[in-house]
C-alpha cells in the first residue's frame, strides 16, 4: 500500500478527558484508503528529546474532507506536547502504516475488544464493519468512569458493554470478566486492542471458545516501516516485525503463553 509523508492541517483538537485528546488531521490531497487497525508515525514538533517519531492507531477517516483522527493518551513528553498542537497547525505524519485487521463481512457476527487507548482503532472498525452488515459487539474497558470517552460514539456503530475495574460504570472487573466473554454470545471472531496482558486474557476466552481473534500489538517503535528492528515479536513463522507484519496478528500465530 501506498505511503505518504506529508504535513497535515490539524483541524481540530478536543480534550476527551483528564489525560485523552481527539485530533482531526486534513491532507490537501485525497486520501487514500485506509483500513481499520493501521497506524500513522507522527512526528513531534519542537520536542528535541522525542525525535522519534510516535505511533498511533488511526481513529477513524473522513473521506469526504479528506481527514481522520487519532486519540492520544498522554504519557510522556512526545504525547503531551502533541496534544498541545493547536488548530490550523501541521503535523508531519507517516500514514498508513501496518496491516490492518482483516474485514468482517455481511452476517457475522463480532466483538471488538478495546481497553484504555485500544479503543482507539475500534471506531472505524465498528463503523465500518456495520455498514458491510455485520452485528457488531463492542467491549470497552477502563480503570473507572472518568477513563470511559466516546462511549455515544461507540453506541452509534455497536451494542456496547462497558467495564471498569472499580465498578463505578458498567460491569465492575476486567473485560474477561463480562459476561458477554463467558459463553453468553458465540461470535465469529472477536478484534482485540488494549494492554498485554488484556489481549492475553482475550485470547485466552478465545481459544477456550473456539474463536478466532486478532489482536493489534503495541511494541516499542522506530522507524515505523521495518528498518530498525526494534518493534520483533516471536510468531511460528520466526520473528516479525510488528510495524510491517503487523500490529495485527491472529492469536494462533503469536508465541504467547496464555
Ligand atoms: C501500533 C501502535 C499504535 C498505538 N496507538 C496509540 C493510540 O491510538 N493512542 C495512544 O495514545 N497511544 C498509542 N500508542 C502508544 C503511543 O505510541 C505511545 O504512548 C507514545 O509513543 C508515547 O510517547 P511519549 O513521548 O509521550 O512517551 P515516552 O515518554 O516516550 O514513554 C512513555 C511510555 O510510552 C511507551 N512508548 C514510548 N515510545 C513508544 C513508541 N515509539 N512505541 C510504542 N510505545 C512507546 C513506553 O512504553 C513508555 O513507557 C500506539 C503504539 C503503537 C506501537
Ligand atoms: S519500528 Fe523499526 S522495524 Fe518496526
Amino acid at each position: 500500500m501506498h505511503k505518504t509523508v506529508g504535513d497535515l492541517l490539524v483541524i481540530s483538537n478536543t480534550q476527551l478527558n483528564h489525560d485523552n485528546y481527539l485530533l482531526e488531521l486534513q491532507s490537501v490531497e485525497k486520501l487514500d484508503s485506509l483500513k481499520p487497525g493501521q497506524f500513522v508515525n507522527v512526528l513531534v514538533n519542537e520536542a528535541p528529546n522525542t525525535f522519534l517519531r510516535r505511533p498511533f492507531s488511526i481513529h477513524d477517516v473522513d473521506y469526504l474532507h479528506n481527514s481522520f483522527s487519532i486519540l492520544v493518551k498522554t504519557v510522556g513528553e512526545g504525547t503531551k506536547k502533541l496534544v498541545k498542537a493547536t488548530v490550523g497547525s501541521k503535523l508531519d505524519v507517516i500514514y498508513p502504516l501496518g496491516n490492518g485487521f482483516s474485514a468482517a463481512h455481511n452476517g457475522e457476527v463480532i466483538l471488538l475488544v478495546g481497553g484504555g487507548v485500544g479503543i482507539a482503532p475500534m471506531m472505524q472498525m465498528a463503523r465500518e464493519s456495520k455498514a458491510k452488515g455485520a452485528e457488531v459487539h463492542i467491549l470497552l474497558g477502563a480503570r473507572s468512569k472518568t477513563d470511559h470517552i466516546l462511549l455515544d460514539e461507540y453506541s452509534n456503530h455497536g451494542i456496547l458493554y462497558i467495564t471498569t475495574d472499580d465498578g463505578t460504570l458498567g460491569t465492575k472487573g476486567f473485560v474477561v470478566d463480562h459476561e458477554i466473554m463467558n459463553g453468553q454470545k458465540q461470535f465469529d471472531r472477536i478484534y482485540c486492542c488494549g494492554p498485554e496482558p488484556m489481549m492475553k486474557a482475550v485470547a485466552k476466552k478465545a481459544t477456550q471458545n473456539n474463536t478466532q481473534c486478532e489482536v493489534s500489538l503495541e511494541n516499542m517503535m522506530a522507524c515505523g516501516f521495518g528498518v530498525c528492528l526494534c518493534c520483533v515479536t516471536p510468531t511460528s513463522q520466526g520473528h516479525k516485525c510488528v510495524c510491517t507484519d503487523g500490529p495485527v496478528f491472529d492469536i494462533n500465530d503469536l508465541k504467547w503463553e496464555i
